[in-house]
Order: structure tokens, then sequence, then C-alpha cells
């Protein structure tokens, strides 16, 4: 047999052994017995130079190519027995790399959040600031300083959660106005949103738990006009079209005179329908004009300054927007009633 037909078959060979390979160790040896250093490829180079000398050029031409074709005959092998082993990994892990991927759920705010930026964007536009005021409170922040008297029934441990005898969980957001005055000369234009607590049984209809949002402006000659006019403007952005307002006469110890403001039904618009029990009317938040004595707790001068404050609830008002009929969907982080908003 001459050289070339050698080599013809040796490269056959080579290809029919590294075919029949299915393991690593296998493939490793086929490796060392062509390319070795000892192997058949080498010992093959080692007889060129007794080779006549035309031939020379030629057989090492042919080893070369063998060579090349062999190493990339056994990473090609390599890879493919790589690619069988990670999957028949993942098989046995029980991971189907064909089935299509989960979708990650995207996160969004709570509708309250959602709510309150809403109407913080559109009280900013109307020239109020926002202010924060902490959620634990004083006896003096949350009752006395505004014109609560000693024997007032709110300040009552069925109505409040008390933590000592003087600390307690804020029930309404009315307190960071004594703060925010307390902080500010007027004129103040500030609005105040956060949380409230209050000791009652929970139900569809109330919660220990509920958001307010508090208006406070104070300045020289401010009126009830202009309570009015900017409540108006304020729940028309709001609601998005122009609504009527009711004012019944009520009582606040901090505001005198106080007032329940009332909204026209915004799906109605007043003519009567389920989500205003068919009066045409939404009850919205409490109002009035600063009491005096609150001014005299925070070092405003009464004689000099007037102002109006009003307090509204959250949750009521997006049920009502929304048609929720119960206020613990709030609380109970169910992704079905959440990611509706
Ligand atoms: N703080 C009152 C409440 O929680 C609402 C209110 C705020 C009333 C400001 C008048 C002025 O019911």
């Amino acid at each position: 047999m001459s050289m070339r037909q050698e080599i013809q078959e040796v490269r056959r060979r080579a290809r029919e052994e590294l075919s029949a390979c299915s393991r690593r160790e296998e493939i490793e040896a086929a490796s060392t017995k062509f390319l070795g250093r000892k192997g058949i490829v080498t010992s093959f180079m080692r007889k060129i130079p007794t080779l006549p000398q035309d031939e020379k050029k030629e057989i090492g031409r042919l080893l070369n190519e063998m060579k090349g074709e062999i190493s990339s005959f056994i990473q090609e092998k390599s890879s493919q027995l790589e690619a069988a082993e990670a999957e028949a990994g993942l098989k046995a892990e029980g991971i189907d790399i064909t089935l299509p991927g989960r979708k990650p759920v995207q996160g969004k705010k709570h509708i309250i959040s959602q709510t309150l930026e809403d109407i913080i964007s559109i009280l900013a536009y109307h020239g109020f600031t926002v202010e924060y005021g902490p959620e634990l409170e004083t006896d003096y922040y949350n009752f006395g300083a505004l014109n609560f008297p000693p024997d007032h029934p709110a300040r009552d441990m069925q109505d409040t959660f008390y933590i000592t005898d003087t600390l307690l969980l804020r029930t309404h957001t009315s307190p960071t106005q004594i703060h925010v005055m307390e902080k500010y000369d007027p004129p103040v234009r500030v609005c105040m949103p956060g949380k409230c607590f209050r000791n009652e049984a929970i139900n569809a209809r109330s919660h220990i738990l509920f958001h307010q949002i508090e208006g406070l402006y104070v300045d020289e000659g401010v009126s009830f006009g202009d309570l009015k006019s900017t409540l108006y403007a304020f729940l028309s952005s709001y609601f998005g079209r122009e609504v009527e307002l009711r004012f019944r006469p009520s009582y606040f110890p901090f505001t005198e005179p106080s007032a329940e403001v009332d909204v026209s039904c915004f799906l109605c618009s007043g003519k009567g329908c389920s989500v205003c029990k068919h009066s045409g009317w939404l009850e919205l938040l409490g109002a009035g004009m600063v009491h005096p004595n609150v001014f005299k707790a925070v070092g405003y001068d009464p004689e000099k300054y007037t102002g109006f404050a009003w307090g509204m609830g959250i949750e009521r008002l997006v049920m009502q927007k929304y048609g929720i009929d119960d206020i613990r969907m709030f609380f109970e982080n169910d992704l079905r009633f959440l990611e509706q908003f």
C-alpha cells in the first residue's frame, strides 16, 4: 500500500471511530490515538524525512489536511455531546426548555396611592404644597390643639387606638395642620395626605385603617367663599366635569362654622342611581373655617388671620368611583382586585 493510500485509510477509520463515540472518554481516547504525541498522525509525520524528495511536499500537505479534518471532527463531536448532556441534565431536573417563558408580572401602585397622587397633582395646580405628618401622634396634636374638649367622646378608648396614656394612632389628618402651622408662618396653603386609624368594627363599610387628604389655607382675609370656590375648582378637576356642591351645617371642634360637603353624583349627575342611593348626592368631606382656638394654639393671631380646612376620606371616594362595595378589599392585597386599576 502506498503512503497516500495509507493516509486515505486512516482518514476513513478516524471518521468511522469518531462517529461511533458517545461518551467523553471515548472521544478523548480517539483524540490521543490519532493526534497524540505518539499517535498515528505523528508517526506518519516522522516518516516524511525518509521519503523521496518529490513526494515529501505532497505527503506533508495530505498529512496536514488529515490532521485538520480529524481535529475539527473531534471538536464537533464534543460540542454535540455537551449539548446532549445539558439537555439530559435539564430533563432530569424536570425542566422543559421548549415551554414558552413566564411573563414577569408588572407591578403598579395601589389604587389608593394612585388616587392620592392624582388629587395632590390637582391641588398642586391650585397652589397647594404637600406636607406629611406622623401616624403616631400625641393626645395634644390629635385632639388638644384642635380644640377638642377633654371629655369629647372621640377621645374615648372605644374610638381611638391608644399606645400609651398620651400616645395614639392619629384618627384623622387634622393634627398635621398643627405641625404645619407650628413650622410655617402664614400664608400657608398645603394638603396633607396620609393613613388614619380608628377603633371600629371591621366590616364592608368601615375599617380600622383608612386614608384622608387634608387641605388648609390660612392668610389674611380668607373667607368661606374661598373654601367653596377652591373645593368647587378642585373637585370639578378631579371628577372631570363641573360638579355641584351642597354644604350641610355640621360640627367639628376645630372649625367654625363647619360643614359636611356633598358632591353631585358623578355617575347620574344628580338624577339618582344606585351609587348615590337615589339621592343624587355623595357625601365627600368635612370642612370649615379654622377655629380661633386652633390659631391660638399654634401662635397665629386670630384677629389678623382666617383660614379654611377640609378633610376628605379616600377609600369611600374610590369605592363610589369604581363601584366597590367592600372597604376590606383595599387591605387584603388580592392581586385579582389590585390588578384592575
Ligand atoms: N378631621 C375631620 C374628620 O376626620 C374632617 C375635617 C377636616 C373637618 C378639616 C373639618 C376640617 O372627620
